[in-house]
């Protein structure tokens, strides 16, 4: 371990709101920590500025480094006219193709490896999008590297970029072996009665979270150390020992606390390798800020889509057959895509069901990971369709969303593991007071406000990866938990800790967490919602462990000192290795060879998704066109939930980007020049205080024993999917309008 490595130690302080907490007669009736509304243990670190962020982390003497983009959208680089900028004060070095680092490139993460894209910055002299990185400043100071990287002149030969989807010059490539079959669609939408066809739009959006990228690379001899913001070290580990030649076990990634990844943080950056290689190469540590508006095209982003709904209905409101097709953008040279179409057909029964998808090859960087990646773009489109048919079979939206409610996944035919969609909807509809509803357009208006009700599903599936960790228990009843996983804002400090104090049979004082870390028992990338149900389940094996070898009983009020006096020890240790029954066997061993392995959703003999209900109110100035979301209520069932403040922190902030989704972000691409033309967050807009007045979230409860050993769902996804659609959803029942693309701007209802 390096020696900052952080740990802390819950405080005694912590608040117990009891008028929170989960109704579960399970929990109540053998312990009081899980489920428990506790404030986060991590919580007084980061208010007090003592929680390290990656580029807290101090080294001996660095030097400082800054990236160099481009500032075409495609071509070639012929020449860099650096004079200038060498002779800036206490410059050491400039790196670009021309004199190209030591270090090669990792495998792309959608193809089985770790980083962000396929090929590595500085093999060529070739720019292949506005923005990528290709050169890099090392100086004495921050201000030094900066200054000699703005006097630092590229040359350039100069193509035509098709930087946006729908440009001339993209290359089309369609995924048949990613398309869902059932029925035959054709026929049954021909026959049907009541149909809809409609086509929706989403825009790209960039992640910015509140921690900007930077990283620090520290050799002492051949052993290096990085401090980087991760969502998963033990990937960054392996993909980086790749990169620069050397064996994994001299490399420790560093990530005790990250300030926001939502899927940003999850794949190798490509400029850690160059950070690393620059170290090695001038003999000091380097560290590097990466520039808020750097971070738009140097990391991953939500990529643009296209889609295509034919949704069919029986007069009685029964769905008969379901199309939803769509185009998403990416990479010229990297194939990512979410296809969250294979999520939009399992919602609702229908007998005849299709899906097809078509990624768009552009000259943008590779897109990544984004808070519910399939599902958020792709329910906007579907839950837009459900609303457009309500409203051609005259159908109340909620009602329809039940009539058509299924317990059996309408394309493999296996049941869901649990399903509470009904529950969710009748239990936000109570909340939100949908009982008030009026479906006439502008039958709620009042005085020069326009206003309208939307509702929503949202859903994401239940996945898990395999998890080791390894718990220590002494004498004294103080427990230590290690694990390579992440809290990534969500809470995981404290959900794990509890975890552990009820397994054990301990107050949660006396654990310690600790995550972040490469050297420690490989543990899940924090991403797809599977961090919770795959570490409690891990915890729960070696608890278990411990407690037999100790003579412990479960829910007992145990004497733990007699219990090591038989022992014999003063203390306990046990590693163990968890790996979800879907998984194959030994998958355990993936993590150790820096592959994700993730698991759930769909599965061979059975489905587990979460659900969950969005109702919106908006108001729209007659006059102004202005559109506020005074109201939103979600209702969410996700199996057990460790403590339902961090929850419903979760499912809120969920919410709340919804908002952002629906009306405000999109990073604006320049189709001259590939350029975004945003990059700050000043123009890139997201929702702050005043945009989102009074949000609620609740917690259905929901038992499921077939999930995994945890019961767990995850929840950290949930809360986003469904929002855009029932905010636009609402904007037709106030206007009269339907807005089929996002964001909704004010200009839409005016042209409109
Ligand atoms: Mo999440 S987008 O899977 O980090």
């Amino acid at each position: 371990m390096a020696d900052d490595t952080m740990t802390f130690e819950a405080t005694p302080t912590m608040d117990i709101e009891t008028q929170d907490k989960v109704e579960s007669a399970e929990r109540a009736a053998e312990n009081n920590n899980v489920g428990a509304a506790i404030s986060r243990v991590d919580g007084p670190l980061k208010v007090t500025g003592q929680a390290r962020y990656a580029a807290d982390f101090a080294v001996p003497n660095p030097l400082y480094a800054h990236l160099v983009i481009s500032t075409i959208g495609k071509g070639r680089i012929t020449g860099i006219d650096d004079q200038a900028a060498r002779q800036v004060k206490g410059v050491r070095e400039i790196y670009s193709h021309a004199n190209k680092l030591d270090e090669g490139s990792a495998k792309f993460f959608a193809a089985g490896g770790q980083a962000q894209q396929s090929w590595e910055p500085f093999a060529e002299p070739d720019v292949r999008f506005y923005g990528e990185t290709i050169g890099l400043v090392v100086a004495e100071t921050i201000l030094g590297a900066r200054e000699a990287a703005a006097e630092l002149v590229f040359q350039y030969e100069s193509e035509d970029p098709a930087a946006v989807i729908d440009a001339s010059g993209v290359e089309r490539q369609e995924m048949p072996d990613k398309a869902v079959t059932k029925g035959d669609f054709d026929s049954a939408f021909e026959a049907a009665p009541v149909k809809i066809d409609s086509d929706y739009e989403t825009a790209p959006n960039v992640h910015n979270a509140m921690e900007l990228f930077a990283t620090t690379a520290h050799w002492v001899g051949d052993k290096l150390t990085v401090y980087v913001p991760s969502q998963w070290v033990k990937g960054f580990q392996i993909g980086l020992a790749e990169e620069l030649g050397i064996d994994e076990a001299n490399i420790e990634v560093v990530c005790p606390f990250v300030g926001g990844g939502f899927g940003g943080k999850g794949s190798l950056f490509t400029w850690v390798s160059l950070i690393a290689a620059a170290s090695r190469d001038l003999g000091r540590p380097v560290k590097l800020y990466v520039t808020r508006e750097q971070g738009f095209t140097t990391a991953s982003f939500r990529a643009e889509t296209r889609q295509s709904v034919r949704l069919a209905a029986a007069e009685d409101g029964t769905f008969q057959a379901l199309e939803h097709t769509g185009d998403e953008l990416t990479s010229r040279a990297d194939n990512y895509f979410v296809n969250g179409q294979d999520a939009t057909v399992r919602m609702y029964q229908a007998d005849a069901i299709r899906t097809g998808l078509t990624t768009v090859h552009a000259d943008r960087q590779t897109p990544g990971f984004m808070r519910a990646p399939a599902e958020t773009p792709y329910f906007f489109g579907l839950e837009s369709a459900v609303d457009e048919i309500a409203r051609e079979l005259s159908m109340d939206p909620v009602e329809l969303r039940i009539k058509n409610d299924t317990m059996i996944d309408p394309v493999d035919g296996v049941p869901y593991t649990s399903r509470s969609l009904k529950e969710c909807f009748r239990q936000g509809g109570e909340s939100f007071g949908w009982s008030n509803y009026t479906p006439e357009i502008g039958s709620m208006n009042e005085g020069e406000w326009m206003i309208g009700w939307g509702v929503a599903t949202a859903t994401y599936p239940t996945q898990m990866s395999p998890c080791t960790v390894r718990i220590h228990l002494d004498v004294s009843g103080e427990a230590r938990l290690q694990v390579a996983s992440h809290d990534v804002g969500t809470g995981a400090y404290t959900v794990l800790t509890q975890a552990v104090a009820d397994e054990l049979g301990i107050p949660v004082e006396k654990v310690r967490v600790e995550l972040g870390d490469s050297r420690l028992p490989p543990g899940t990338i924090a991403g797809g919602s599977i961090s919770t149900a795959s570490n409690v389940s891990a915890i729960m094996i070696a608890c278990e462990r411990i407690r037999q070898r100790l003579g412990l009983e479960r829910g007992a009020d145990n004497d733990l000192a007699a219990a090591f006096e038989n022992f014999g020890q003063a203390g306990i240790e046990e590693y163990a290795e968890w790996n979800p029954s879907a998984a194959k066997k030994n998958a355990t061993k993936t993590l150790y060879n820096g592959q994700v392995m993730i698991v759930g959703g769909p599965e061979e003999d059975y489905t587990a998704f979460a659900f969950g209900a969005i109702f919106s109110e908006v108001r729209i100035n007659r006059f102004t066109h202005e559109i506020r979301v005074p109201r939103m209520t979600g209702a969410f069932a996700a199996g057990r939930i460790m403590n339902a403040k961090t929850a419903k922190s979760q499912y809120l902030g969920g919410m709340v980007w919804g908002i952002g989704h629906a009306l405000h972000e999109t990073a604006e691409v320049d189709p001259r020049t590939g350029a975004y033309m945003n990059d700050n967050i000043s123009e890139y807009l997201v929702p702050v205080n005043a945009d989102v007045p009074n949000m609620d979230a609740i917690i259905v409860p929901e038992v499921d024993d077939k999930v995994n050993p945890a019961g767990v769902k995850g929840i950290g996804e949930i809360g986003i999917v469904g929002v855009a659609a029932s905010i636009a959803n609402a904007v037709h029942h106030a206007t009269g309008t339907r807005l089929r693309r996002i964001p909704i701007r004010l200009e839409d209802l005016v042209q409109a």
